[in-house]
């Protein structure tokens, strides 16, 4: 039984959310610091990392949040995988789970039972430059060698497939001529914390009504 939308609080109406991780985590740095200032109605609860020794790890630690690694390498499938985080995020009473540079597929149980409620930050303007390998400085060497005069990010609920899934917004940021993968990548980041907080208070606000 999915667990009920925006109830799994309980005793308090706060929206709580869980950040999965794979690497440096300056998205999930301004999901933490959103939250803090109030621009985010939410907590972040629970920091889920696929990888030991990540600086988001770090993060989640100088902030008090609690952590944990798990990794996919002990688990036989994606659905074994996710379920182990299924359990935590339930255990926690997460309503919102946001995949933050976390570079492994989930299985369709945890789309299932949290569907509309996982969502995914993709550094370019999906439906372009998304799908299987398209992740990290990869994504902007392809819209440079497309020729692209705009790139930006997209902030989407997760489904089955890679990039796929309703979109929740896009930011766009202009291509400059001579850019090279690495200032484009920056130019998005600097966008993707600004979006990110923004996404996660749309759904929050769905959450709560
Ligand atoms: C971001 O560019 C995000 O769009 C992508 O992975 C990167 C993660 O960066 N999914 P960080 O770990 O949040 O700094």
């Amino acid at each position: 039984m999915p667990p009920d939308r925006g109830k799994n609080t309980g005793e308090s109406e706060v929206i709580k959310i869980a950040v999965l991780v794979s690497g440096g985590g300056s998205n999930l740095q301004s999901i933490i610091d959103s939250c803090r200032s109030g621009k985010i109605d939410g907590k972040v609860e629970l920091v889920i990392s696929s990888k030991e020794g990540v600086y988001a790890l770090s993060r989640a630690a100088g902030s008090g949040i609690e952590s944990c690694v798990i990794d996919r390498e002990g688990y036989d499938s994606d659905e074994a995988f996710s379920e182990e985080i299924l359990r935590l995020a339930k255990e926690k009473k997460i309503d919102i789970i946001c995949l933050a540079g976390f570079l492994k597929k989930l299985g369709k149980n945890i789309v299932k039972e949290y569907g509309g409620r996982i969502l995914n930050i993709h550094p370019a303007l999906l439906p372009s430059f998304g799908g299987r390998g398209m992740y990290g400085i990869r994504v902007h060497r392809k819209v440079l060698e497309a020729g692209e005069k705009e790139s930006g990010c997209t902030v989407h609920i997760v489904e089955e497939e890679y990039d796929t899934g309703e979109i929740v917004l896009q930011r766009k940021v202009p291509v400059e001529s001579g850019d090279t993968p690495e200032e484009l990548a920056r130019r998005v980041l600097k966008e993707e914390h600004r979006a990110y907080p923004e996404a996660i208070n749309i759904i929050a606000k769905k959450l709560k009504k």
